[in-house]
């Protein structure tokens, strides 16, 4: 078989990477494929700048649509992130009768829905592998290798630069902004970091997973998000002290009542494997019914690790040129016509356990009216430490680690708490999972 020919948008971190792996590999891939790859025009914002990677006998270019609109071209690679241009391009790309590989979360979770719609349309594919958790073939693993489970829940690490900084503080008691700036610095953190910060990007990649996993449709506006910018160095220490570790999780469970699609700062029992997941490492708890749980982890960002990802789609979708394309894996795991409208879950509705921390009065009584608050609530205190007042401070801190609970019930109670006249500040709460 004559060579694929290939295209790609972007030549940065990643698609650096991908000409790299893509070279060095050749043979290994050719074998796996069937055929020879050749990448054979590449779109790039300055094509004179200097490459990690060999691009002779690859046409440059600085205008996209060359790319997309290339005759000889039957997979267009999207490597330029972002959210506009990428999805005219992707669209126009399916419409041109070209394969898709992207490794564009925000692009698959917010236009996901339509751009398969249109890719069935015309009989095309889009593989997004790279999209969650860099070089973790966790698309894959939910979409192929669980396909006898009904999935249960997941939970993941999935943005290496939040975890990178939380690793960083607990680890080295480093400052939240010079961390931020050493993993921009390494390449790792969105064009706009607040998207790592404050858990937009898990929200792009919980928003894929939840769908490959459940069948549902793309919903990333259901998903409740919560950053790390509020977790200080006390809580990860005083969270240690109880046997917990902090992470910021992106979490999805299916209940009987809808779907819970939460990202956050979550305190897990220091023992699970997942809670020594550190640095800009990424990693996926999912729970079938059939197989229990089971765990992956690796590279969630950088430029080969994302590169794997990236090769292996395009390899996936040549292997489909010389097969029977009607038995294409369906994007979103489950076939298009038989997705499931359960609905997802207000956060108030969602049940979980919480760590909450305090500044009270140090004086008799003020203990037994925030035990009382809970109590009325239904919330159970499942531990309770209070550090002495340093100093001449009247004030001491209170920890208290509840059992599960209505998210509104928490609300209401923390409320209640901060309006005691005997309470400083504001209540401080993380949510907790045992996910056993
Ligand atoms: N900014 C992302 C991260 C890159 O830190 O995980 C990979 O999606």
């Amino acid at each position: 078989m004559k060579p694929v020919k290939v295209g790609l948008l972007g030549l940065g971190t990643v698609g650096g990477g991908t000409l790299k792996v893509l070279s060095r590999n050749a043979q290994e891939i050719s074998r796996r494929a069937g055929c020879d790859i050749e990448v054979v025009i590449a779109a790039a914002r300055d094509i004179n700048k200097p490459r990690i990677c060999d691009v002779e006998g690859i046409a440059l270019t600085t205008n996209p649509q060359d790319v997309v609109e290339h005759p000889d071209v039957k997979v267009v690679v999207e490597l330029i992130g972002g959210e506009d241009l990428a999805r005219d391009l992707v669209m126009k790309a399916i419409a041109n009768g070209k394969h898709v590989v992207t490794a564009n979360k925000a692009l698959i979770a917010k236009h996901g829905n339509e751009i398969f719609a249109e890719a069935q349309k015309n009989g095309v594919m889009v593989a997004f592998e790279a999209a969650v958790a860099g070089g973790i073939p966790i698309i894959k693993a939910i979409r192929e290798g669980l396909a006898g489970n009904h999935v249960e829940w997941l939970a993941g690490i999935i943005n290496g630069t939040g975890n990178f900084i939380l690793t960083e503080m607990r680890d080295k008691g480093r400052d939240f902004a010079d961390v931020l700036a050493e993993a921009q610095s390494l390449g790792y953190a969105e064009a706009d970091p607040t998207f790592d910060v404050e858990g937009i990007d898990a929200a792009h990649k919980l928003t894929i997973l939840a769908s490959i996993a459940f069948g549902i449709p793309l919903q990333f506006e259901k998903v409740f998000t919560e950053g790390i910018s509020n977790i200080t160095q006390e809580d990860m220490s005083y969270a240690e002290q109880l046997g917990y570790r902090i992470k910021h999780l992106g979490l999805a469970r299916k209940t009987a009542q809808g779907v819970e699609l939460r990202v956050h700062p979550t305190l897990i029992p220091e023992r699970r494997l997942i809670a020594n997941v550190d640095g800009v490492m990424n990693a996926v708890l999912v729970n079938g019914d059939a197989v229990g749980p089971t765990l992956y982890y690796g590279a969630g960002a950088g430029a080969e690790p994302t590169a794997s990802a990236v090769v292996a789609d395009i390899v996936d979708v040549v292997r489909t040129l010389t097969s029977d394309p009607e038995n294409r894996v369906p994007h979103l795991a489950f076939q298009a016509n038989s997705l499931s409208d359960i609905p997802i879950l207000p956060m108030g509705k969602v049940e979980t356990a919480y760590y909450l921390r305090m500044q009270a009065e140090d004086k008799p009584g003020v203990l037994a009216d925030v035990t009382r608050i809970l109590g009325e609530l239904g919330i159970s205190i499942e531990a309770l430490v209070q550090k002495e007042p340093s100093g001449d401070a009247q004030m001491a801190t209170v920890i208290m680690l509840t059992h599960r609970v209505l998210e509104e019930n928490m609300n209401e109670a923390i409320q209640k708490i901060e309006a005691l006249s005997t309470i400083t500040g504001n209540v401080m709460r993380i949510r907790m999972e045992h996910l056993s």
